[in-house]
């Protein structure tokens, strides 16, 4: 059997110049939510692919992406042309180990992502899984300029869903908005800007976080977060802080 699917593309939205999604009907294996698959596509004859996380809830179709367009990324800039009824290839079998069946229960669960690195909590949060394993879960989408905070309705469906049990805030960096904190994740952990704004309290006890994007977001908040007393999450070694780096 091929590792490859044929999908088909059924939607492929422009959010700004840097962003677009594409939702995609291909039948590929059951996956784990903040897993990954490839999307490929033969470029002059030849198969470019590359790895990006389900924005979907595992088991629904069409499957979804979210994608920032590298001035020079060829395959980016070839999705970005795609169109409804285009094919687009899809890996069959997905991967990654940044799912909730590798982070420990706790009370709160702290999900931070930087721009498309949203996608994979998009996904987990439209399951039952951390309904049932975390009394609350705060979601944190940080990016550069307001433009770039989307998925807003599946914000509004979980507040509407789950109350006070989920919280959102935003970080934009680089516009004042309002609601939105102005400013990158280490630095409000670091001052406690970010407890306040959400009203609850950072530690190695109560708290499991995931965070996804920007490596160096990732790094500088691991180590904000080891100054709280929280350590890295490994099998071998449970602790609070569970990562996946997205370039
Ligand atoms: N290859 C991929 O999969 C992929 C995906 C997405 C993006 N990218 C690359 O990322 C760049 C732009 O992406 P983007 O618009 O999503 O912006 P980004 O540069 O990743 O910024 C998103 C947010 O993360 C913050 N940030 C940056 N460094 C940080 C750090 N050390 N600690 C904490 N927060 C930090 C930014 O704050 P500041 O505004 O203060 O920097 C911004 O608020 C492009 O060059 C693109 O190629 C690559």
């Amino acid at each position: 059997m091929s590792e490859w699917v044929q999908g088909t593309v059924v939607e492929n939205i422009h959010w700004t110049d840097n962003l677009f999604s594409l939702r995609i009907n291909a039948a590929i294996e059951d996956f784990k939510a903040g897993q990954f698959t490839s999307l490929g596509l033969d470029i002059d004859g030849e198969r470019i692919a590359r790895p990006y996380s389900f924005l979907n809830a595992p088991g629904k179709q069409p499957l979804e992406f979210f994608f920032y367009t590298a001035i020079d990324g060829v395959l980016s800039n070839a999705m970005l042309a795609l169109k409804p009824g285009d094919e687009i290839f899809v890996k069959r079998h997905a991967n990654g180990f940044f799912t909730l069946d590798e982070v420990p229960s706790a009370p709160t669960l702290w999900l931070l992502g930087t721009g498309t690195g949203i996608a994979p909590f998009f996904s987990m949060l439209q399951t039952e899984e951390p309904w049932q394993r975390f009394d609350r879960v705060v979601l944190v989408h940080a990016v550069r300029k307001n433009s770039d905070l989307r998925y807003r309705e599946i914000i509004t469906s979980l507040q509407e869903k789950h109350g006070e049990r989920f919280k959102f805030q935003a970080f934009v960096s680089r516009e004042e908005v309002s609601g939105s904190i102005k400013g990158r994740i280490p630095d409000a952990i670091a001052s406690g800007e970010l407890e306040h704004r959400t009203g609850l309290v950072i530690s190695a006890d109560d708290s499991q976080f995931m965070l996804c994007g920007n490596p160096d977001m990732v790094s500088d908040t691991s180590t904000a977060l080891k100054a709280r007393g929280l350590s890295k999450n490994l099998r071998r070694k449970p602790g609070q802080i569970t990562v996946e780096k997205y370039w």
